[in-house]
């Protein structure tokens, strides 16, 4: 049994103050509050991803709090969730996790308000967070019309330098450098992303571009066409996918979409394991009216982020992503 049969098992309570839920893979839920706001509510927690404790704390609150911007809300409060080993370990790296992830919480406004330990024999991190929500203005994944662009935040690759990382294949410069683009907030981007008319957005994580792609493809009844040439990756993602150091995940991914994903003769086998590679606090991706995208694109990068348009929203043909 998948992990989607198990939630499909779980008996639904209509409630008409929750406004999304677990059915529709977004990446937070929301409840509506009497004042006319609404809750945005999140968990992520993960097993390390880099070796200095306080950058992986940092990167893991960073995607944590990816999920409420990524449906265009405000996060406001955190509460931790770790795991840690009885015996092993010094008590000290658990301390500079929690400071790398309490200075990420403060740069973006969000006060931590507690959390819970448990023994585990591998180390787990991460926070539940909460936020507030314009109901008016909430991005799912449903929304994607057909003439909309596609915008990517930040570069794919993030998970093959990771696990390159891992196995030593990785140099400390693009080690550092995938430090920097998962620890960066993704709210520069939910903000500017707000200030347009977006129909549509997710950030990329753990089914990578396509399998988040192929979500909203789904819940909005289209097709969406990648350019390949035009998405953005780390160097390094490249020659690690020749070598086929790589994430797992990577070909799971590819057989939850492959009956209904057309690649095209030009994307080489590297470059579509960097399309399906799982990140960790990956960007957005947006779906924004064409009137819109340029001043989106211009927007994003004044406010110091990334910003390609990588593909287009098309009426729904036979497949529900065209990569070319
Ligand atoms: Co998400
Ligand atoms: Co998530």
């Amino acid at each position: 049994m998948c992990l989607a049969q198990v939630l499909g098992q779980i008996p639904r309570y209509p409630n008409p103050d929750v406004l999304v839920a677990f059915e529709t893979s977004d990446d937070a839920g929301v409840y509506r509050l009497e004042d006319g706001r609404a809750l945005v509510q999140t968990v992520d927690f993960f097993t390390p991803v880099v070796d200095d404790p306080r950058a992986y704390g940092a990167i893991a609150a960073a995607n944590s709090l990816s999920d409420v911007y990524a449906m265009g809300g405000r996060p406001i409060t955190a509460m931790s969730i770790a795991c840690f080993p009885e015996k092993g370990v010094d008590l000290d790296v658990l301390t500079q996790i929690m400071r790398g992830g309490v200075d990420k919480l403060q740069e973006a406004g969000v006060a931590l308000l507690g959390g819970h330990t448990v023994a585990d024999k591998e180390i787990k991190f991460g926070y539940a967070v909460t936020g507030l929500i314009n109901p008016a203005r909430i991005v799912t994944n449903a929304g994607a019309r057909p003439g909309d662009v596609l915008i990517l935040t930040k570069p794919l690759g993030i998970g093959i330098v990771t696990s390159g990382i891992k196995f030593q294949k990785t140099s400390p410069e693009a080690a550092a450098r995938a430090i920097e683009i998962m620890s960066a907030l993704n709210r520069t981007a939910a903000e500017a992303m707000l200030a347009h008319q977006t129909n549509a957005a997710t950030d990329v994580t753990g089914n990578g571009l396509l399998g988040h792609a192929f979500e909203i493809a789904q819940a909005s009844g289209v097709t969406i066409r990648f350019q390949g040439e035009r998405i953005p990756y780390m160097p390094e993602a490249y020659p690690l996918a020749e070598a086929r150091v790589m994430p797992g995940a990577i070909g799971k991914v590819w057989k939850m979409i492959e009956q209904h994903t057309s690649v095209g003769p030009a994307i080489t086998e590297p470059l579509k394991s960097i399309l399906l590679d799982p990140q960790t606090s990956g960007g957005l991706l947006i779906s924004v009216s064409a009137r819109d995208a340029s001043s989106l694109a211009s927007d994003l990068i004044s406010r110091g982020a990334m910003a390609a348009e990588i593909g287009v929203v098309e009426e729904r043909q036979a497949y529900a992503l065209v990569v070319e």
